[in-house]
């Protein structure tokens, strides 16, 4: 065995993160690790990765007993993690990202640098140049230079958590050509992922978690969707979920003639109460931008965004807000959390007027506020005065989600709000909006995932381009989609400068 982790433990102050981590990794194989929000896998991939120490338990690395006091021991050994909030330098080139920080004076020379990096990255068959800076690149983008520097450091393990959630189709493709390639060259890889319909392409092996501990481990052909799903949750969920319509109402959210160049032309839209329209396309086809526009964080050159008939000339989300629009974006880390403030005041920072009375913050009120919230979503906490920060990704998402639900909105638009979300928790976040949208709210989501637009959507919107390319009933085929939202030049494109990432 090449990674061996035995009744794996630990707690950040009162909350066991994991209770029994157990996992046992091969050379040659990729090793999915799954399990709901929450579950531990990000705090155990940690462990392995020598960011955090365990409070028991035993990893033996070689069949060897190991225990690295911080990343640079791992990273010594031969176990590199590539995390999905990038901690790359942005503005040094792709060479010095690889390189930097390498002791035994090594690299020297820029030249060198830049010759070793180059050859380096055509070994990898990598569409990036050594001398492109960082800031320039697409999220894979990225994730391949973190990849060459785990390559170059002669790491024999390589940790992907949640590597795809912010890639678009073609990038994902890219990446598990990647990560397959490693493995065919005999490094183990370990893949977090909550994507069920990527597991099959990608995976050997499978160990779930559960409330902290290993649940299962198998080779991944022995186990079922439905086994896995069971395995995950401990029960049995309907992972379907089915929308009861209502009829339209007023419209709730009109845009006329809406341009913002180069990435909005010309966009008309409405959405009636009661609606929900879902919005497709491609990463980089505009999608975005829109909510963007209609947020009031970038003003457009022209045309007519009005809520609730009154026309809406928001310079400033504040403005927007006020109009009752709700924005619950893709990026929770930069745009939708305070990870520093308390869960309570996540969720009702963005009204406080509810909360207040002559003036006073009511925090019973809050508190009971924020427990509403936690039922509805079932959000895994330990308490209102929690850090936002240090809940698992996909509960931060659901404190996000919460936030906007407290304002009591018109307007909701949901850009990939299922990010990062387990299985059973894209079920309730759904059933949210349907329920929003059966009160009389008119509702936007932007999703990458077709079967989640084809079974949420009442319609659905079709952007490419920055165009509005067509319209389908709710529940037209993927491929319909796909056909208005690709590009005619598709094959132009390369994954390192992928739709529009590239300013
Ligand atoms: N630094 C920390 N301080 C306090 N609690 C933490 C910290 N890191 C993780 N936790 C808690 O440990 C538990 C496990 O979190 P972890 O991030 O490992 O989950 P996960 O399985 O990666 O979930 P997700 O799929 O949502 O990313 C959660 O309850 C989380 O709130
Ligand atoms: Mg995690």
């Amino acid at each position: 065995m090449l990674l061996e982790l035995k009744d794996i433990q630990k707690k950040f102050g009162g909350v066991t993160a994991l209770r029994s981590g157990n996992l046992s990794v091969k050379a040659g194989e990729v090793h999915l690790l799954m399990g709901e929000n929450g579950a531990g896998k990000s705090t155990m991939m940690k462990i392995v990765a020598g960011m955090y120490q365990p409070d028991g338990g035993e990893i033996r690395w070689n069949g060897h007993r190991v225990q690295f006091a911080n990343p640079a021991q791992a990273a010594e050994a031969g176990i590199a993690m590539v995390h999905q909030e990038s901690l790359l330098f942005p503005h040094l080139t792709v060479a010095e990202n690889i390189y930097l920080g390498r002791t035994g004076g090594m690299v020297v020379h820029r030249r060198q640098m830049l010759d070793k990096a180059r050859k380096l990255i055509e070994d990898q068959r990598f569409p990036l140049q050594a001398d492109w800076p960082v800031s320039k690149l697409s999220p894979a983008g990225k994730q391949m230079v973190e990849i060459c520097r785990a390559v170059s450091l002669g790491s024999s393990l390589l940790i992907f958590d949640e590597p795809t959630s912010s890639l678009s189709e073609s990038e994902t493709r890219e990446v598990f050509r990647i990560v397959k390639n490693l493995r065919d060259r005999g490094m183990g890889v370990i893949y977090i992922t909550h994507r069920l319909e990527e597991l099959r392409t990608i995976g050997d092996h499978v160990t779930v978690l559960r409330d902290g501990a290993t649940v299962h481990s198998s080779p991944l052909a022995e186990l079922d969707t439905q086994g896995l799903i069971r395995h995950m949750v401990g029960r049995e969920v309907n992972a379907l979920y089915s929308r009861t319509p209502v009829p339209p109402g007023e419209p709730l959210l009109v845009i006329e003639n809406l341009n913002r160049n180069p990435l909005l032309q010309n966009i008309n839209l409405t959405v009636r109460a009661g609606e929900i329209v879902g919005m497709a396309g491609l990463v980089g086809a505009g999608r975005t931008e829109l909510c963007r526009a209609i947020f009031g964080v970038d003003e457009p050159d022209s045309g007519v965004i009005s809520v609730d008939g009154k026309p809406v000339k928001a310079k400033h989300p504040r403005e927007a807000v006020q109009a009752g629009v709700a924005l619950i974006t893709e990026d929770r880390q930069k745009t939708g959390l305070a990870t520093l403030l308390p869960i309570a005041c996540n969720v009702t920072m963005a009204n406080l007027d509810c909360i207040s009375s002559y003036g006073a913050l009511d925090l019973q009120r809050e508190k009971a506020m924020t427990s509403e919230y936690q039922a509805k979503l079932r959000i895994k906490m330990n308490g209102p005065a929690q850090l936002a920060g240090r809940l698992s990704g996909g509960n931060q998402q659901k404190v996000v989600i919460s936030k906007w639900l407290a304002t009591g909105a018109k307007v909701f638009l949901f850009d990939e709000p299922t990010r990062g979300i387990d299985v059973g928790a894209k079920v309730e976040v759904f059933q949210v909006m349907d329920e929003l949208a059966r009160n009389g709210a008119a509702i936007l989501m932007v999703s990458s995932e077709l079967p989640e637009i084809q079974q949420v959507a009442d319609r659905i919107v079709v952007m490419r381009q920055g165009k509005i390319s067509g319209e389908l009933p709710g529940g037209a085929s993927q491929e319909d989609i796909m056909h208005l939202a690709v590009f005619e030049t598709e094959s132009g494109r390369l994954p390192g400068e992928d739709e529009g990432t590239v300013q």
